[in-house]
């Protein structure tokens, strides 16, 4: 797919995969509606993007309120004149606390934000997309979405709706012109834990500990939307557990889970009034070596 011209919607676009996407995007000559939440998050992408910055457009919605998506097509389309391509990006973790220990509230959150968020993004600019000779679709899943972690299993169901979600519209979509791409990505260097509400983990700490750069990954999800990957599982992490759960996935997920465990009783990081275990807890180290994960030349984090 060739994306010069195209015009791409973003949500998310303030910070993390969302700002590297725009960014990305904005290079190869496309235009994008960077969607967010957080206004001062958008106002750092345009600026970050230099003398391309006028090819972004920035609008403040909360994904979770319909009407407010119902309206963004009609803005996207007064400034461009066609909508080709919409990336859901958007969504947060939980607090690392077992389904018995969240209340009802933090759970609709979680929900309304990662699945229904992107529901509604994709009900409201389908019909649009639908009416270019190309356009994609692409929905950001995680890693947590296909692997069982105990203490982040809300999020994680999130995350397989969106997935499932994802797998059903490529069925529905085949043979229109809606291309539809799944990304799953390991754990990248980002504010989610701050832009979550669970206190901040500095970005710097999480590079180092050589957790997928955001930069990165957003390169590689362009170079598969030019290429109409259906699916994209990005980084060690992710690709290697992507193995591992399609051949022994009940041994894998135990042994994910006791190593887990392990950690988070060695090594709490305490954020405000939650525990946290250490972004590391899939490293070597953590595994205690009992899962090929010497084959992943580097330590590996999952934020899930
Ligand atoms: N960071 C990781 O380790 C990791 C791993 C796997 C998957 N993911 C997924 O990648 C995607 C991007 O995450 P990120 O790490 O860049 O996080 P991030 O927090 O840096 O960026 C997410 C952006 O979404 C915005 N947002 C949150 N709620 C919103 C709402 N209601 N309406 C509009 N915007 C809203 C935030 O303001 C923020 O700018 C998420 O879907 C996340 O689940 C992240």
């Amino acid at each position: 797919m060739d994306l010069k011209d195209k015009t791409f919607v973003v949500t998310g676009g303030g910070s993390g995969l969302g700002r590297q996407l725009t960014i990305e995007l904005v290079k190869v000559g496309a235009k994008v509606a960077a969607i967010d939440i957080n206004e001062d998050g958008l106002v750092q992408t345009v600026k970050l993007a230099g003398e391309l910055s006028s090819m972004i457009y920035p609008i403040v919605c909360n994904i979770t309120d319909k009407e407010a998506v119902n309206a963004l097509p009609e803005r996207v389309l007064r400034r461009s004149g066609h909508i080709n391509c919409l990336i859901n990006n958007a969504g947060i973790i939980q607090p690392f606390v077992n389904v018995e220990e969240m209340d009802d509230a933090l759970i609709n959150r979680i929900f309304a934000i990662n699945f229904f968020g992107t529901l509604y993004m994709v009900r409201a600019f389908l019909p649009h997309m639908r009416k270019e000779n190309e356009s994609c679709l692409v929905n950001v899943s995680s890693l947590g979405g296909f692997v069982p972690v105990s203490g982040q299993t809300i999020y994680g169901a999130s995350k397989a709706a969106v997935k499932q979600l994802t797998d059903g519209l490529r069925a529905e979509l085949d043979g229109t012109s809606v291309h539809v791409m799944s990304v799953i990505p390991g754990a990248m260097a980002t504010q989610i834990r701050e832009n979550s509400g669970l206190g901040a983990i500095h970005v710097e700490e999480q590079k180092t500990n050589k957790v997928l750069d955001p930069m990165v990954a957003a390169h590689l999800i362009v170079e598969g939307i030019k290429k109409k990957e259906k699916e994209l599982y990005i980084g060690a992490d992710s690709r290697l557990m992507h193995n591992l759960f399609r051949f022994i996935p009940l041994r894998a997920a135990k042994w994910l889970n006791d190593s887990i465990r392990r950690q988070h009783a060695n090594s709490l990081v305490r954020v405000g009034s939650y525990a946290l275990p250490p972004l590391s807890f899939l490293s070597r180290k953590g595994l205690g070596g009992r899962l090929p994960l010497h084959l992943v030349s580097r330590r590996v984090g999952i934020a899930v």
